[in-house]
C-alpha cells in the first residue's frame, strides 16, 4: 500500500474545525487505503513558550481525540514525535542542507515571529520546517516495499513546508544518492482553508483566532450553536458562494458542504429565498452531530490513561522500526562511521 504520514501540534486543549476538515478527516479515511503513520508533534509544540504540565495533558488529549475520530491503532500507527528520537536526528542533518535564506522565506515563521517580536523568537521556531521535513522523510518507503509513494494530508497553510521538504529530499538525493521519495501534499479541494467565524478573511487558528471565531471539536453543543448563529455573515440575505463579496457565507457553505457531502450549488438552491437564519441553524445541527460523539469518546478514552499509554508504546515501537532503518541509511550515506 502507498504510505501516508502527517502530524499535528498539541498546542490547544482541543483540535478545531479547521484541523478536522483540512486534515484529520483525511487521516481517518486514508488509514483504509494506506500504510498510515500519524504523529502528535510535541517537539514542534515547544517552539513557542509552553508550560510542561499543560503540554503533557494536551498531548494525551490530542491522542485521545485522534482515536475518537476513528483512527484505529491496529490499522494506523499513532505515536508521539518525541518517542522517536530519529526525528530530531534527521532534522539536524537536513538543517545542514538548508540555506539560511531559504529557511527565512517560510511565511509561517515570518508570521509567527513578527507576532512575538524578534527578541521572543527562537532558533527552534526558525528551524521548525526542517523538523517537519524530517518527520515526513523518515517514513520514506523502503525500496522493494511496493509502491513507493508518500502522501501528506494537510491544510493549505502547510503547502510551503511541503515544498521545502521536497527540495531537501531532492538535495539530499543529489548529494548522497537516491534515499528519499519526494512526498506529495494531499490538500482537500473544498476545505483546505477554513476561516475564522468572526474574521472570515483570516484562517481559523488556535493561536490567532478569538474564542468566538473558532469551533473546538471538544466544545459543548450550546456554545457551538451560538458561535455558528453569531458567525459574521455579510450584508444581503442570500446564501450564495462568493469568495470576495461574501467571505463569511462562503466559509459556512464550505463547512456545510464538506460535513454533509453536498455540493455547494445544491446548498445554494436548498436555501434560495430562506435567508441566513435557517441555513445557520441547520449547519449548527450538523456540526453538533459530527462532534458530539467524538467529544464523548474522547472523554471516555481519557478515563483510562494506562490504556492510552499502552497504545502509544505500541505506536512508538512501530514508528521506530521504520525511522531507525531510514536513519541507518542516512548515517551511512552522509559518511558517519558505524558503531560496529
Ligand atoms: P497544525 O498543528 O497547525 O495543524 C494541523 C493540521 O490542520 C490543518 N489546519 C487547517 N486546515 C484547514 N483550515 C484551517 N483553518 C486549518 N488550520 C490548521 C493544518 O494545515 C495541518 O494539516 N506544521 C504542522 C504540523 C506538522 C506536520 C508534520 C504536518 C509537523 N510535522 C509532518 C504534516 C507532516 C502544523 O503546524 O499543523
Amino acid at each position: 500500500a502507498p504510505r501516508v504520514l502527517s502530524g499535528i501540534q498539541p498546542t490547544a486543549d482541543s483540535f478545531h474545525l479547521g484541523n478536522y476538515l483540512g486534515a484529520l478527516r483525511q487521516w481517518v479515511a486514508m488509514q483504509d487505503t494506506h500504510d498510515a503513520f500519524y504523529c502528535v508533534v510535541d517537539l514542534h509544540a515547544i517552539t513557542v513558550e509552553h508550560d510542561p504540565a499543560t503540554l503533557r495533558r494536551r498531548t494525551k488529549v490530542a491522542v485521545a481525540q485522534l482515536l475518537a475520530m476513528g483512527l484505529d491503532p491496529d490499522r494506523a500507527t499513532v505515536f508521539v514525535q518525541s518517542h522517536v528520537p530519529e526525528h530530531a536526528e534527521l532534522a539536524w542533518v537536513l538543517g545542514c542542507l538548508t540555506g539560511f535564506g531559504e529557511a527565512g522565506r517560510m511565511t509561517q515563521f515570518k508570521d509567527k515571529s513578527s507576532k512575538q517580536g524578534t527578541s521572543g523568537t527562537t532558533v527552534g521556531l526558525f528551524t521548525y520546517p526542517i523538523l517537519q521535513a524530517a518527520d515526513i522523510l523518515l517514513y520514506t518507503p523502503e525500496p522493494g516495499e511496493g509502491e513507493r509513494v508518500l502522501r501528506v494530508p494537510v491544510g493549505e497553510d502547510q503547502r510551503q513546508h511541503l515544498e521545502l521538504t521536497r527540495t531537501l529530499a531532492q538535495r539530499f538525493n543529489h548529494r548522497f544518492g537516491e534515499t528519499f521519495v519526494l512526498p506529495e501534499a494531499h490538500i482537500p479541494s473544498g476545505a483546505a482553508k477554513i476561516t475564522d467565524l468572526q474574521e472570515p478573511d483570516a484562517k481559523m487558528s488556535k493561536s490567532a483566532s478569538s474564542p468566538q471565531g473558532i469551533i473546538d471539536v471538544l466544545e459543548e453543543p450550546g456554545p457551538m450553536r451560538k458561535k455558528i448563529m453569531r458567525a459574521v455573515t455579510d450584508t444581503g440575505t442570500e446564501v450564495v458562494y462568493d469568495e470576495e463579496k461574501k467571505a463569511g457565507v462562503t466559509n459556512l457553505l464550505r463547512i456545510y458542504s464538506a460535513l454533509e457531502g453536498t455540493p455547494i450549488p445544491d446548498l445554494e438552491r436548498r436555501y434560495e429565498g430562506s435567508g441566513y437564519g435557517q441555513f445557520k441553524k441547520d449547519l449548527a445541527q450538523i456540526v453538533v452531530d459530527t462532534f458530539t460523539p467524538i467529544r464523548e469518546r474522547t472523554l471516555k478514552l481519557l478515563d483510562d490513561e494506562a490504556h492510552l499509554d499502552r497504545l502509544l508504546a505500541h505506536g512508538a515501537e512501530r514508528a521506530s522500526r521504520v525511522a531507525e532503518r531510514t536513519m541507518e541509511t542516512v548515517r551511512e550515506r552522509v559518511g558517519f562511521v558505524g558503531r560496529g
